[in-house]
């Protein structure tokens, strides 16, 4: 027998990996290229870059398979989350600039707050476009050599793109660059059809169709960074500054040719470069030096932030270029929990969380503060802003059904641009965990660390410091207190879910027999009973239903049931929301003693200490609780409940 060592299938991934992506390499002679690989799918290459990331969009989308996901936003959707408008507009972009709109003559500006996931988006997109390209469908080609990687159909001289068009229905775009026209003469002396042509790969590493700008200090910011500059040892070579082979084609803008052109914080770039970049998207083209204008195929998405993009627009003289920019803003999610998400993954990549016990609302809490420092109020008296943040992450919130959310998000379209970021966020916790040294962060805790975090903020005002502050204790009041209460409340029970649902079979039985005029039969004795009165309305009171009220809500409660029976399901908790309430509560009165040994003044005696470690043990084993936020989780509601 052999001994399969841990690394074994890692080898073997990569063996596979190498084989294929070694099978895949394509190389020969533009004859060889025009005989062999354009009559295959002559549409497919001769896409342009907009079609090349629709189309890897679409193949993305189609590899997630089943479903749901296959949305053309399926390859952003697996890193961001709860931004699903944005992420439908970004692709939005690419589909009508695919089909040919005049949308792919103006350049992709994702305008969002800081640490809004611009970026993230953006490397998605070159992830996805480095995978595509090693597929079949997404193979590339080009001359082989090029500084700009451009397509072998280039080498169509334009008296003989006609005859193309009619035998593969291509229309061919682009012209030959400087640099290949030179060689084709010099090498070949114009004989096109032996030019070298190789399949190519995208390649952020190897600079091969992603090219990223990021501005560094304005003032030294030299134009050549993005459209390279005069190569002087290879002039001294070749003896002509003005051949382009003397030229150092290491720009930005010549890696990102058939690809992407990633534009960091764009408008704090000189003016100067604006305009190059825009004549680009627009024209395909740039002009450098004393060569003619160079064709040039890729897409640009830049990003910004709102400060820089106020600024921007205080310049008069900027108005014409906003027009020539397709703007889409990429606000912070709304819904506290896909920023819970956000953080569950920031943190499970974090080495400070590594070995940190997180109570299960730690996460949620924070996440409602930060929704709460992004949402607007509503004009709407009956709506606050907790109903709101429970309206946002798609809970049931009396008086709202889901038509109305959308109204309600139609009052402030800018919501969510400004508040408190993921990394404010992630920052403050990771300040109180390296501070105390702690391996436990509990809710409070949690709380307690963003409440620092404020305080020491030197960016904001005292208004806005007492703001988020209060929303804090928001957080604590509408929130985190019910949470908590719920799963101590749970924890006292052996099985709280199967003594529910008896409960709850308890009520419907005396409902029904109530509602029939009937008695019951007891299951024990076999003796008849009249309905109890008594246990229906005093499960009913827990949840406010009037003496007169009664009637029409046992009759809804059996209807729904029926409807539960009819298609083959269970009644249970979930199938009804207010007697879910009402049985929960109904419950937790009756085991309430339990938590007052908790605080009682005298030390407990044994059996309360049993009492006690039972209800933790249960905490930790169902609850997601450690030894640490157990006891504070039952030392909190202990004294909630004495308020009460
Ligand atoms: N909506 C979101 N969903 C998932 N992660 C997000 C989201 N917004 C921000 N993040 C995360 O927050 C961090 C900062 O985001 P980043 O892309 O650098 O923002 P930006 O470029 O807008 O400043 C990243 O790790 C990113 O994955
Ligand atoms: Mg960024
Ligand atoms: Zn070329």
């Amino acid at each position: 027998m052999t001994e399969q060592k841990p690394g074994n299938s890692l080898v073997e991934s990569l063996t596979a990996f190498a084989r294929q992506h070694n099978v895949q390499h394509w190389s020969g002679t533009f004859k060889e290229f025009i005989e062999q690989i354009i009559p295959q799918a002559p549409q497919r290459h001769s896409r342009l870059s907009h079609e090349y990331i629709w189309d890897m969009l679409r193949w993305y989308a189609q590899k997630q398979g089943d479903g749901e996901k296959k949305s053309v936003t399926a390859l952003f959707a697996r890193e961001l989350f709860g931004i699903d408008g944005a992420l439908t507009r970004v692709t939005e972009y690419f589909k009508a600039a695919s089909a040919g709109s005049d949308v792919g003559r103006r350049l992709l500006l994702l305008l969002g707050p800081p640490s809004g996931g611009k970026s993230t988006l953006v490397i998605l997109l070159k992830q996805g476009l480095e995978e595509y390209s090693r597929t079949d469908e997404g193979a590339l080609y080009a001359i082989a050599g090029c500084p700009v990687n451009e397509s072998p159909l280039h080498l169509i001289p334009h008296t003989l793109r006609a005859q193309v068009r009619e035998t593969y229905g291509v229309e061919i775009q682009g012209e030959l660059c400087p640099f290949c026209r030179v060689r084709l003469e010099t090498e070949f002396g114009g004989d096109f059809m032996q030019f070298p042509v190789r399949r190519i790969f995208i390649s952020e590493a190897a600079r091969s169709g992603v090219g990223t700008y990021a501005p560094h200090d304005p003032s030294t910011a030299d134009i050549a960074d993005l459209v390279g500059s005069v190569n002087l040892s290879k002039v001294a070579e070749i003896g002509d500054e003005g051949d382009p082979r003397a030229w150092s084609w290491s720009g930005a803008l010549y890696s990102a040719s058939r690809g992407l052109l990633e534009m960091i914080e764009i408008l704090k770039v000189k003016r100067e470069f604006l305009y190059v970049l825009l004549t680009l998207t627009q024209e395909k083209n740039v002009k450098v030096s004393r060569f003619p204008l160079i064709y040039l195929d890729e897409t640009i998405v830049a990003h910004t932030n709102l400060a820089e993009f106020h600024k921007f627009l205080q310049e008069k003289e900027n108005e014409a270029l906003l027009d020539r920019m397709v703007i889409v803003k990429i606000p912070y999610t709304l819904s506290y929990l896909d920023e819970a998400r956000i953080y569950g993954k920031l943190v499970s990549a974090a080495k400070t969380f590594r070995d940190v016990h997180l109570d299960p609302h730690a996460l949620k809490v924070a996440a409602v503060f930060a929704i709460l420092t992004r949402l607007k109020k509503s004009a709407r008296d009956d709506l606050d802003m907790s109903k709101k943040v429970r309206l946002y992450a798609g809970e049931d919130v009396d008086g709202f059904p889901e038509a109305e959310v959308e109204r309600v998000r139609a009052e402030h379209p800018d919501e969510g641009l400004s508040g408190a970021s993921p990394r404010f966020v992630i920052n403050a916790l990771s300040n109180a965990i390296t501070r105390s040294e702690t391996s436990s962060l509990t809710s409070m805790e949690v709380l307690l660390a963003l409440k620092d975090a404020i305080e020491s903020d030197a960016r904001m005002d005292a208004h806005q410091k007492r703001q988020w502050m209060d929303y804090l204790v928001v957080t604590r009041k509408d929130f985190y207190n019910r949470w908590v209460k719920e799963d101590v409340h749970k924890a006292l029970f052996t099985s709280f879910e199967e003594e529910a649902q008896q409960l709850l079979d308890k009520y419907l039985d005396e409902v029904e027999a109530s509602l029939d005029r009937r008695e019951v039969i007891d299951p024990i004795t076999g003796e008849s009973r009249p309905p109890d009165e008594r246990f229906l309305r005093s499960v009913e009171e827990k949840i406010k239903i009037s003496d007169s009220g009664k009637e029409s809500f046992r009759q809804e409660v059996v209807r729904k049931a029926m409807v539960a029976y009819k298609a083959g399901q269970k009644f249970t908790l979930d199938s009804h929301s207010r007697l879910h309430d009402a049985i929960e509560q109904y419950l937790f009165e009756e085991r309430r003693d339990v938590l007052r040994l908790v605080t009682s003044a005298a030390r407990p005696d044994e059996e309360a200490q049993k009492k006690i470690s039972a209800v933790q043990e249960r905490l930790v084993k169902h609850y997601g609780y450690d030894e640490h936020s157990a006891k504070e989780a039952m030392n909190y509601v202990t004294t909630l409940l004495s308020q009460e």
